[in-house]
C-alpha cells in the first residue's frame, strides 16, 4: 500500500541519516532516471519552501536535478520578499540547466527578486578583475557571501570534469587524487577533503560551511559516494535522495 510504501521510506531516511550523521534526509521513490530526477524535484520542492521566510537571499545551483525543483515549484500569485541569486556562473550548453536560468525561474514561481550573476563560471583571474570594476557585478558577487540559503546540486566528479570540458590529464590527476565527488565548483574525495576546485566564479567553500540552511539534491545509485562525499561537509545539512542512492550509500559506509 501507498501507507507501507511511505513507511518503508521513512525507515530508509532514518538509517541514512544515522549512516551519513546527518541531520535531515528526504528519500523519494526511483525510477527511470527521468522519473527519479522529477521525483527528487517535487519532495526537493516541498522541503525548500518549508525551509525559506521572508527578507532571506537564497543561493541556487544548475545541474538537471535542481532544475526539476524548479519545475516543482508552486507559483505564488502574491510577493515574496525574498531574493533568489545563483551560487555560480555558467557551466555546460544546456541553457536550461544553468544556475542563471534556475535562478530565474525560481523567482517567477516565488512572484520573488532576482539578482543574476552574468559572469561565465570559469574566467581568467584579469577577465574577473574586469567584470569585478563593474559595480552592479561586484555587488551581486559581494551578495553571494551572505546567503541565507542554499539549494544545490551533487554530482560525480569524473561526470563535472568531463561536462566542464576539463582537459584529460587534469581530469585524470583530479580522479587520482581520489575525487569521487563535485558541488560548487570544488572536488572532493570520499573523506569530504577538498581535492581540486576550478578558479570560478561563485560561493567558496568558506561561504559554504556558514550559509544557515543547506539543502542538498541528488540521486541515482552512481550518485552514491558522491553523496557520502559531499553529506561529510555539514552534518547540519538537509539532503533529498532516492531509495537506490539510499540502499548503496547503507552498503558502502
Ligand atoms: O553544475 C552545477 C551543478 O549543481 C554541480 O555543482 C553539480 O555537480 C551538478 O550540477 C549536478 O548536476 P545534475 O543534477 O545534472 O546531476
Amino acid at each position: 500500500s501507498v501507507y507501507r510504501e511511505m513507511n518503508s521510506l521513512r525507515s530508509l531516511s532514518i538509517e541514512v541519516e544515522k549512516c551519513l550523521g546527518v541531520k535531515s534526509v528526504f528519500i523519494v521513490e526511483s525510477g527511470t532516471h527521468a522519473e527519479t530526477v522529477k521525483n527528487l524535484g517535487a519532495q526537493a520542492a516541498i522541503v525548500f519552501e518549508d525551509h525559506i521566510s521572508k527578507g532571506e537571499l537564497i543561493g541556487v545551483t544548475g545541474g538537471e536535478t535542481i532544475y526539476s525543483v524548479s519545475e516543482s515549484i508552486v507559483s505564488r500569485d502574491e510577493k515574496f520578499d525574498v531574493t533568489v541569486i545563483p551560487a555560480r556562473g555558467s557551466v555546460g550548453s544546456q541553457a536550461r540547466f544553468q544556475a542563471n536560468t534556475i535562478a530565474s525561474r525560481i523567482a517567477n514561481k516565488l512572484n520573488a527578486k532576482l539578482q543574476l550573476l552574468p559572469i561565465p563560471e570559469t574566467v581568467s583571474k584579469q577577465a574577473m578583475e574586469i567584470f569585478l570594476s563593474d559595480s552592479e557585478m561586484r555587488e551581486a558577487y559581494e551578495m553571494l557571501k551572505s546567503l541565507d540559503v542554499l539549494l544545490f546540486g551533487i554530482g560525480r566528479a569524473d561526470v563535472m570534469l568531463a561536462r566542464r570540458g576539463i582537459n584529460e590529464e587534469k581530469s585524470s590527476k583530479v580522479l587520482n587524487c581520489g575525487a569521487v565527488s563535485e558541488a560548487f565548483g570544488n572536488y572532493f574525495n570520499l573523506k569530504g577533503d577538498r581535492v581540486y576546485s576550478q578558479e570560478s566564479v561563485g560561493i567558496s567553500l568558506d561561504k559554504f560551511l556558514s550559509i544557515p540552511k543547506i539543502i542538498g539534491v541528488a540521486g541515482g545509485v552512481e550518485k552514491a559516494q558522491a553523496i557520502i562525499s559531499i553529506s561529510t561537509l555539514r552534518p547540519d545539512m538537509v539532503l533529498v535522495i532516492d531509495e537506490s542512492a539510499a540502499h548503496e550509500i547503507i552498503k558502502e559506509v
